[in-house]
């Protein structure tokens, strides 16, 4: 358990997580799978074992308690993580009006509070030990404000902001904070937030093993930000470029 580069990765069950692990164990790192499917966890445990050592953590990171439970349960274990990977995270489409509460908290939680909370336990250490970092999954979606996604959209512009602010804090201790920004990937996301048939996602999706490497790799070389792919690049300009009130109707028209 003494390994310095242990890498945890929340939501490594399926998509862009599963194969930030499998990119990880090539580059032999030990790996603490983490999600609340311990099925899934299981077989891609057993999958990387003959490269590196992994343990799995089943665990709701939608309840409050839930980053806490991770840390303590990896201070049980022994493991000291060099890396976290904040990658757990779902989107919904909707109306805001209509969709359901609870459906809207559990984003906040899961993509807000359980990630800012998860920094805050683990960045002293790094700190401390001038060695490691976080790797935040955001999402293009944080670029501009977007109708029918309004809550998914503001989780995620959080994350880009949060995440940029704490790699200028924490890069002068040595520590790498890293926020990544997916356009439209083809993972269970786009099952579980409706948004198959939507016009974003039917122009093309990227793989999420490019995405997971792009990731892994802009953080690897220090990045604060990894906009992954030269369509995502594009688009990230003209959101900057077009005026607030241009860039949320095209969005809305997108998503609509
Ligand atoms: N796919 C896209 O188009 C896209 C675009 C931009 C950004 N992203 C972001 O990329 C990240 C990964 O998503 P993905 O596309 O790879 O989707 P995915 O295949 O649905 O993976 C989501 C992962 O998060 C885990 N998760 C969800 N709720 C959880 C909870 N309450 N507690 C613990 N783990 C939980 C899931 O595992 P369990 O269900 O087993 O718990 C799964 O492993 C997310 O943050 C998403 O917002 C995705």
């Amino acid at each position: 358990m003494a390994d310095p580069r242990w890498m945890v990765i929340t939501g490594a069950s399926s998509g862009i997580g599963a194969e930030m692990a499998r990119i990880a164990a090539e580059r032999g790192r030990p790996l603490v799978l983490v999600a609340r499917r311990e099925e899934r966890l299981r077989a891609l445990a057993a999958e990387l074992a003959p490269k590196v050592a992994t343990e799995i953590v089943a665990l709701d990171l939608e309840r409050p308690e839930g980053a806490l439970r991770l840390v303590e349960e990896l201070g049980a274990r022994g493991i000291v993580p060099e890396t976290l990977v904040n990658n757990a995270g779902f989107g919904l489409r909707g109306r805001f009006a209509t969709m359901s509460y609870e459906d809207q908290v559990a984003m906040v939680e899961l993509n807000v509070t359980t990630l800012t909370r998860l920094c805050r336990l683990v960045l002293p250490g790094m700190i401390e030990r001038r060695r490691g970092g976080i790797v935040n999954v955001a999402s293009m979606a944080a670029y501009q404000a977007i109708p029918f996604m309004a809550v998914y959209a503001a989780t995620k512009a959080y994350v880009v902001s949060l995440s940029e602010a704490l790699h200028e804090e924490a890069r002068r201790h040595g520590v790498v904070v890293t926020v990544v920004c997916p356009g439209p990937t083809a993972t269970e996301f786009t099952l579980r937030a409706n948004v198959e048939k939507s016009k974003m996602f039917s122009t093309g999706s990227m793989s999420a093993a490019e995405v997971a490497r792009l990731g892994l790799d802009g953080y690897e070389k220090g990045r604060a930000v990894v906009v992954t792919g030269g369509r995502n690049h594009l688009i990230g300009i003209a959101s900057k470029l077009l005026p607030r009130l241009a860039s949320r109707r095209v969005a809305g028209w997108m998503q609509g």
